[in-house]
């Protein structure tokens, strides 16, 4: 079998234009325009790139794009002000702090000071709860990019089995809680899984988030399986250079699986464009 490509930059591209139909019609009818703030600590260089993209799709859309770039050595008082004033300012509707924060900075201290109604990654002890309850939440986006490609794909899932390779806050967990709710049988498997192949192989859907370069390979998918590479993993190539490769071995997955996500170009467009979604969200629930 050879998988068909899910195609996250052409889904994005249209979730980006619905996106930015509504803000045109949010200025026109209520003259709101969303504001999403982005605050990134020191200087790594993968960070830098994604929030000048945010950036950049964001003014696209036609919102408002709020930059606050901050010296590595920032203190947790001057962010925890910052955040404060974003909290209060009511042109900025979606904050997002990018991660991984300095390691003299309380992550989840930082996270959680976020007023969880602007809490477009979902990240908020409250928004975990309320998306780990059924209840309407902020959805961390990374995971919904991915669920609703899955939804396009395969439609209905319930009763799919589904296996989640990676427990981390921002992906593992939160995709589990969003395929459960599509009443999937759910499977996080980790680092400490026995036969994860074996796991794996079992699974209608597998999510591949752990962060390893080409690690699931042809022989952990169950032919005709939907695989959704989460990984965005910079490894050198034998002739110099680098070249981007996700969690999955494209080559010998696809060879098996029924549909696949390529990286780049899957799951990374998306996460941006649910994040942009996310922020007129917020935006059109604070002014309800
Ligand atoms: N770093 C890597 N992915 C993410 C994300 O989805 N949100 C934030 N805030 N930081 C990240």
């Amino acid at each position: 079998m050879t998988a068909t490509v899910i195609d996250g930059k052409a889904f994005a591209a249209k979730v980006r234009a619905k996106v930015g139909e509504h803000v045109t019609r949010l200025k026109a009818d209520h003259g709101l325009t969303p504001g999403l703030a982005v605050v990134l600590v020191g200087e790594d260089p993968a960070s830098q790139v994604y929030v000048r993209s945010k950036g950049k799709m964001t003014v696209e859309v036609g919102m408002a794009s709020f930059e606050h770039k901050l010296p590595a050595d920032t203190s947790e008082d001057a962010l925890l002000t910052l955040i404060d004033q974003l909290n209060n300012a009511p042109e900025v509707h979606g904050i997002l702090v990018q991660l991984p924060l300095p390691a003299h900075l309380d992550s989840d201290l930082v996270i959680n000071s976020i007023a969880p109604a602007k809490d477009v990654d979902g990240f908020h002890i409250s928004n975990v709860g309320l998306l780990g309850t059924g209840q309407k939440s902020m959805v961390p986006c990374t995971p919904l990019g991915s669920l609703m490609m899955l939804r396009d794909h395969l439609g209905d899932l319930s009763g799919k089995s589904a296996v989640v390779i990676g427990r981390s806050n921002i992906v593992g967990k939160p995709m589990a809680q969003l395929l459960l709710g599509d009443s999937c049988t759910v499977t996080i498997a980790h680092s400490r899984t026995v036969d994860l192949p074996a796991v794996t192989r079992q699974a209608d859907i597998v999510v591949a988030a752990v962060g390893r370069p080409q690690m699931v390979t042809g022989d952990w998918i169950k032919p005709g399986a939907t695989v959704i590479d989460v990984g965005i993993n910079r490894i050198d190539k034998p002739e110099g250079g680098t070249r981007l490769v996700g969690d999955c071995d494209y080559d010998s997955c696809a060879a098996v699986a029924g549909a696949i996500t390529p990286v780049p170009g899957g799951v990374g467009p998306m996460t941006i464009a649910c994040l942009l979604a996310n922020t007129v969200t917020a935006c059109c629930r604070a002014n309800a």
